[in-house]
C-alpha cells in the first residue's frame, strides 16, 4: 500500500507539472497489482493500520455485494432521499445507492456508451454527502476498475474534488451527473465535517470506518450524538459491525439498535434509528446482557471529537478496569449470560460465582440475579418491548444493586 500511495503521489505531481494524462493511464494499468479481487469480481485494497497490521477495506466475499446487502437493502427509498456516506473510500456504497436509485426511478443507463446517464421525467431526487479523509484512497477509487456502471458517476466527483483540492489538473472523466442526483464530497476528518452538516436532514447514514479497534474515533458516544443531531427522526443508520461497545455507544447516544443483514461475516451488522418502528430485529438476549451489565459494554468516548485512536482505546481500557467488579459485572466468562441459569460445569460455575459475589450477588438464581434480568422476562411487570430500553433498565437495576452494596 505504501508503494501504491507513493505511485499516486508521483502521478499527482507529474500531471501537475506536465499537464499530460499519460501518468494517470499508466497508473490505471498497474493498479491491479496492488488490489485484492473479491469473490464477486470487485476489487478492494488492503490498508495498513495500527501495529502494522493490515485490514481490507471490504469483505473478501464480495466488496460491491457487501454495499448492496449491508447498506442499501435496509434503506427505505422515497422521493426525496438524503444520505450521508461516512468513510466513502472507493465510493462503492455511494455507487450502489445511485444504481439502486436509478433502477427504482427507471433512469436509463446506456452502458454501451459507458458514460451516458439519461435524465428522465422522474420527480425523485437523491442527495448524497460523502466524507473520506484520504485523498490517496479517493485516488484509488478513481483508478480502480468500476464494479458497477454508476461508479463512473462517483469517479467524476472524485476527479472534480482532487482537482479542486490541487492534487490533479485534468478533467478526463466525461460522465454527466443526472439532474436529480446531487453529490458532495468532503475530503477531511468526518469529525470536523459533522459539525457543519444540517440538523434533522438525513434519511440514511452509512457508517463504514475500519473496525472499532482500528478506528474507535468514529464509534464513540460523542460522535454518535452528532449523528443523532443530523439524522431525521425516522432515518436509518447502517453499519457492518456487531461490536458490543459500538451498540452500547449508540444506545447511550439515544438510538434504538437492532441486528442488520448478515453478509461475509458470522454475525449481522447493526441498524440504528431514533424511531423504534425502523428496527426489525432486536438484539439477542445475551448481547443485551453483555451491553447492559458487563464492562464489555463500556463505550468509546471522545468528548471534544479530537482524541487519537490510541488515546480513546487507552481511556476505555481504564474505564473498564474501574467498572469491573465496581459497578459492572466482569465480562470474563460472559458472566451476565448465566443469570437465571444453572451451570453444570463446576469450574465455570466457580468463576461466574466469583464475579457475581464481587457485586454481592450470591448465585445465578438469587433474588438480585433475577431482578437484574427482569426487563427481559415477558411475565414480569418490568418487561420492556425493545432492546434499547431493556438494556437501559437492566443497567439501572444493576446500579440499584450496587448502591445497596455500599
Ligand atoms: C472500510 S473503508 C470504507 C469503504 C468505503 N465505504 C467504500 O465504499 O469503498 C474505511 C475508510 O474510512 C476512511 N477514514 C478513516 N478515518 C476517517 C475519518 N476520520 N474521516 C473520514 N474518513 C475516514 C479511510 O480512509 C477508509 O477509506
Amino acid at each position: 500500500m505504501d508503494e501504491l500511495f507513493s505511485l499516486i503521489k508521483n502521478c499527482f505531481l507529474k500531471e501537475f507539472e506536465t499537464k499530460s494524462s499519460e501518468y494517470r493511464h499508466e497508473l490505471s494499468e498497474h493498479i491491479l497489482n496492488y488490489l485484492d479481487k473479491t469473490e464477486d469480481g470487485s476489487f478492494t485494497l488492503n490498508v495498513k493500520g495500527i501495529n502494522d497490521t493490515y485490514q481490507r477495506m471490504h469483505t473478501i466475499k464480495g466488496a460491491i455485494s457487501e454495499s448492496f446487502e449491508k447498506f442499501i437493502n435496509p434503506l427505505e427509498f422515497k422521493d426525496n432521499l438524503n444520505v450521508l456516506d461516512i468513510c466513502s473510500g472507493l465510493g462503492y456504497n455511494t455507487s450502489a445507492l445511485i444504481q439502486e436509485f436509478l433502477n427504482k426511478t427507471e433512469h436509463n443507463f446506456d452502458s454501451s456508451l459507458n458514460t451516458n446517464f439519461k435524465d428522465n421525467e422522474s420527480e425523485s431526487r437523491l442527495h448524497i454527502d460523502m466524507v473520506e479523509i484520504s485523498p490517496y484512497i479517493l485516488a484509488v477509487g478513481l483508478f480502480i476498475p468500476s464494479p458497477i456502471d454508476s461508479h463512473s458517476i462517483v469517479q467524476k466527483i472524485i476527479e472534480s474534488k482532487l482537482i479542486e483540492d490541487g492534487f490533479l489538473k485534468l478533467n478526463l472523466k466525461k460522465t454527466p451527473i443526472p439532474k436529480n442526483i446531487e453529490l458532495n464530497l468532503f475530503c477531511e476528518d468526518v469529525r470536523t465535517t459533522i459539525k457543519r452538516l444540517p440538523s434533522n436532514y438525513y434519511d440514511g447514514i452509512f457508517l463504514d470506518p475500519f473496525s472499532p479497534d482500528l478506528c474507535p474515533e468514529l464509534f464513540t458516544v460523542d460522535f454518535f450524538k452528532q449523528l443523532k443531531n443530523v439524522i431525521k427522526d425516522d432515518g436509518i443508520l447502517t453499519s457492518y459491525t456487531s461490536s458490543i461497545p459500538v451498540r452500547s455507544g449508540l444506545i447511550e447516544a439515544g438510538f434504538h439498535v437492532g441486528i442488520g443483514p448478515i453478509f461475509g461475516r458470522k454475525r449481522g451488522g447493526t441498524i440504528a434509528s431514533l424511531s423504534l418502528s425502523k428496527i426489525e430485529k432486536d438484539l439477542s438476549p445475551d448481547n443485551e446482557r453483555l451491553i447492559a451489565l458487563s464492562d464489555l459494554g463500556i463505550p468509546f468516548r471522545d468528548a471534544n471529537l479530537n482524541l487519537t485512536s490510541d488515546k480513546i482505546l487507552d481511556n476505555r481500557k481504564k474505564e473498564r478496569l474501574n467498572a469491573r467488579s465496581n459497578y459492572k459485572l466482569s465480562s470474563t466468562v460472559k458472566t451476565p449470560v448465566f443469570l437465571g441459569k444453572d451451570i453444570e460445569d463446576e469450574k465455570l460455575k466457580k468463576r461466574v460465582l466469583k464475579n457475581l459475589n464481587q457485586l454481592n450477588i450470591s448465585s445465578t438464581s438469587s433474588k438480585e440475579a433475577i431482578f437484574l434480568i427482569s426487563p427481559q422476562n415477558k411475565n414480569n411487570e418490568d418487561f420492556t418491548n425493545n432492546s434499547r430500553d431493556r438494556i437501559r433498565k437492566m443497567n439501572s437495576n444493576l446500579q440499584t444493586i450496587v448502591k445497596m452494596k455500599k
